[in-house]
């Protein structure tokens, strides 16, 4: 098994939290922030079913609001873009998204079963290609999509509409971080936020 933070201090990413506090806004007066990541706020909305997300990253901004971004059973459903809500200190407009609610990752699941298969899949191929530095994610991913990995035929659609979209907006994978996948309350393997900006 690999060892995730030695994966990521390799990969140069630490896990920083975003510092900002969350905006005033109408929406979201009163919710209740359950989770916080590197570029993200995420609030319940409160109906067991939906959060709001304030997206600081282009990345994770094209990947849920884009005409052409993928979707399916393994991507996270989006309700609503509701715009500009303020600005992070790293200088990136804060957006506010209105989505699925998803769950984290509960050992011993089939999807955390299967997170883990393809998280080492993905690490392999890091190895295999860190020669290519800053390209390495992006070009080990494209691998993953060309070879059988032996897992089911929707999941390895997703990886390839992954690495697509990848290549059409210049962004980078971000799928070493099991937070970065989570899961349905149906056991559905999501990837809530595969993909950031170098
Ligand atoms: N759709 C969601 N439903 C519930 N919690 C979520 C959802 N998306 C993210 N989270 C939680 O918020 C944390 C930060 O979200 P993430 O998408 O990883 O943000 P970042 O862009 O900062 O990496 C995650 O670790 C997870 O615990
Ligand atoms: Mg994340």
């Amino acid at each position: 098994m690999i060892d995730l933070a030695t994966a990521r201090a390799k990969l140069g990413r630490e896990a920083v939290v975003l510092p900002d506090p969350v905006p005033a806004h109408p929406l979201l007066d009163g919710k209740r922030e359950i989770g916080r990541g590197e570029y993200s706020i995420v609030l319940d909305k409160g109906d067991g079913e939906r959060v709001y997300k304030i997206v600081s990253s282009p990345a994770d901004y094209f990947l849920y609001t884009a005409d052409d971004r993928p979707r399916g059973e393994h991507f996270p459903i989006v309700h609503a873009d509701h715009g500009v809500i303020g600005r992070a200190q790293s200088g990136y407009p804060l957006h506010l998204i209105e989505m699925e609610r998803l769950y984290p990752l509960t050992d011993g699941t089939p999807a955390s079963d299967l997170a883990m298969r393809l998280i080492d899949f993905y690490w392999s191929a890091c190895e295999q290609w860190s020669r290519l530095g800053t390209n390495m994610g992006r070009i080990a991913l494209y691998h993953m999509t060309q070879n059988p990995l032996g897992i089911d035929e929707g999941l390895h659609e997703a990886l390839k509409a992954l690495s697509d979209f990848i290549e059409e907006y210049q962004v980078l994978p971000d799928i070493l971080n099991a937070n970065n996948l989570m899961m349905r309350k149906d056991g559905t393997l999501v990837f809530s936020d595969p993909v950031f900006i170098a």
